[in-house]
């Protein structure tokens, strides 16, 4: 995914698939993200990475819904779609719809040669190998891999600092080392997962640029385990959520060291209140707090997503082996949804 793709000298990413010169990529006022499922969650982990590297107005809509309102097609946004597979239907109608109307659109898509690559002006293949259980995991870390790439050119030809673009770059670098890190971790997120595979229903939370993460982790959950799982805004519990906060309900909280890191604190601190159980997935410089802890190297900011990610997926999948499902075929789900 990464290799021939970064440019330490100018700090910033080689993406000639794109088939977008800097004065096209200038030209972009806004940039929308079309995907479903796990893919829309990445798409919003996506839509912060351009928000904060190339300071442009990005967001992620479920490309299942985006037809159906007649969406308006604006000649200045980027649409991109972001897709596994390559061929959900909702996503390729999206991709046509966008086109129809004479929007430019280019994807991060997994499998060369698919419908919605074909169909796309231009794009960004992820590289990820072949992805057979229908929980799609590691093409998630590519497509967030793949939108700091692209967050990276955007912000490049605008005003990132070649010194910003340089240490985004040298965060990308670190990753795959640090995943292996993670990776280390497993026989404690499996303990861990285990507790958690015993409660009807959980939460997820987060803030900001975890808040994706949490919405997966709350995806991830339900698909391979069957449980109920929900994910909010750790700001949004007093709106409402915390009315469900007991000793049965345990909370996932995803909490990196950042500029939210005393605020999630403090929505843990109103969870343990009510006798709520905690597993928190969190930086090694986050002071210790309630709950079961599972710490994740520390990258970039604007690239922790991709690592706090990884040890959701891990405790869905002991959960779900805990509970003796069928984790590479789960109940009622297609690897490739291609009907509407
Ligand atoms: C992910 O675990 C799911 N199986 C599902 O949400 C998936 O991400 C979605 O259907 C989109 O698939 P795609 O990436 O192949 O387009």
């Amino acid at each position: 995914m990464l290799r021939g793709r970064l440019d330490d000298r100018f700090g910033t990413a080689r993406l000639d698939g794109l088939n977008l010169g800097p004065r096209e990529l200038r030209s972009f006022r806004r940039v929308k993200i079309l995907g479903c499922g796990s893919a829309y969650y990445v798409g919003q982990i996506g839509a912060q990475l351009i928000e904060e590297l190339a300071r442009m107005p990005a967001d992620a809509e479920a490309a299942s819904e985006f037809r159906y309102r007649n969406p308006v097609i604006e000649p200045d946004t980027l649409y991109v779609a972001v897709s596994q597979s390559g061929e959900t239907a909702d996503t390729a109608f999206a991709v046509r719809e966008v086109k129809r109307k004479g929007g430019q659109v280019v994807g991060l898509v997994n499998v060369v040669g698919s419908t919605i690559a074909r169909e796309c002006d231009g794009g960004i293949y992820l590289h990820a190998g072949p992805e057979i259980a229908v929980a799609s995991t590691k093409a998630l870390t590519h497509m967030a891999i793949g939108f700091a790439m692209l967050a990276l050119v955007l912000g490049r030809v605008r005003d990132l600092s070649i010194t910003d673009g340089q240490r985004i770059v040298a965060g990308l670098k670190e990753l795959p080392g640090q995943i292996e890190q993670v990776l280390a971790g497993e026989p404690r997120i499996a303990e861990i997962a285990a507790e958690l595979a015993a409660a009807r229903s959980l939460f997820f939370i987060g803030r900001v640029r975890a808040f994706p993460v949490a919405r997966e982790g709350a995806q991830k959950f339900k698909e391979v385990t069957y449980r109920h799982a929900e994910a909010y805004q750790a700001s949004e519990l007093k709106h409402g959520p915390l009315a469900l906060i007991d000793e049965e309900l345990p909370t996932v909280a995803i909490v990196p060291d950042d500029e939210l890191t005393d605020r999630n604190l403090g929505a843990i601190e109103q969870i343990r209140a009510r006798s709520g159980r905690l597993v928190v997935i969190t930086h090694p410089d986050v002071p210790q707090c309630e709950g079961q802890r599972i710490t994740v190297p520390k990258n970039e900011r604007e690239l922790d997503p991709v690592l706090l990610v990884i040890p959701i997926q891990l405790m869905a999948y002991h959960a779900a082996r805990c509970l003796g499902r069928d984790i590479d075929k789960p109940r009622n789900l297609a690897k490739s949804v291609t009907v509407e």
